[in-house]
């Protein structure tokens, strides 16, 4: 059984191979690809929006979501971005995230033949605090979310 700084380890390389410090369209694309594919309610969501603006914010958020609990300005742009996603904004209830998750894998799937439970794995626990603040700030109004993520009690 990998320790967990094994399978942070592990995420940490694969993020590197496959989202990458450059924006990868392909690989942002297939995301939206595949996220669309999950419901008329999501594709429905983004029938105005301006796809290739949005593509390199994902690109980047992406790198919010994996530093968040080491890096001030991650964890500040993420609250950021809870906030836009909260109830009073972009109402995005906290069910949709976990259809985000599973495109995001499948995405990984489509481009990595080698994605193995494994790598799966480390992915999911990597993003799930970030999600965790997300789905957290969604009745809170983006506040209310700890310094580390989490919802206040
Ligand atoms: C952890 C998961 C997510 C991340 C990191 C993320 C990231 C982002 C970012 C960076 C933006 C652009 C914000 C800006 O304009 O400055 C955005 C906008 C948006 N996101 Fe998300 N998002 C996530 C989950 C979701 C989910 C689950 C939905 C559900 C449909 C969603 C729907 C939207 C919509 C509708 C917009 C606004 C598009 C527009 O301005 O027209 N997001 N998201």
């Amino acid at each position: 059984m990998p320790s967990p700084n094994e399978l942070l380890a592990r995420f940490r390389a694969h993020f590197d191979v496959w989202v990458g410090d450059s924006y990868n369209d392909a690989f942002v694309s297939r995301f939206y690809d595949n996220f669309f594919a999950q419901s008329h309610e999501i594709a429905e969501r983004f029938a105005a929006t301006n796809m290739s603006m949005q593509k390199t914010m994902l690109h980047d958020s992406l790198h919010d979501l994996r530093d968040f609990t080491t890096d001030e300005t991650a964890r500040r742009n993420l609250q950021g971005v809870a906030a836009q996603h909260d109830q009073a904004h972009a109402n995005i209830p906290p069910r949709l995230y976990d259809l985000w998750l599973d495109s995001l894998i499948a995405t990984l799937k489509d481009f990595d033949p080698d994605f193995d439970q494994l790598t799966e794995r480390a992915w999911r626990e990597a993003l799930a605090p970030g999600i965790a603040l997300m789905k957290g700030a969604y009745k809170n109004n983006g506040c209310g979310v700890t310094k580390m993520g989490g919802a206040e009690s």
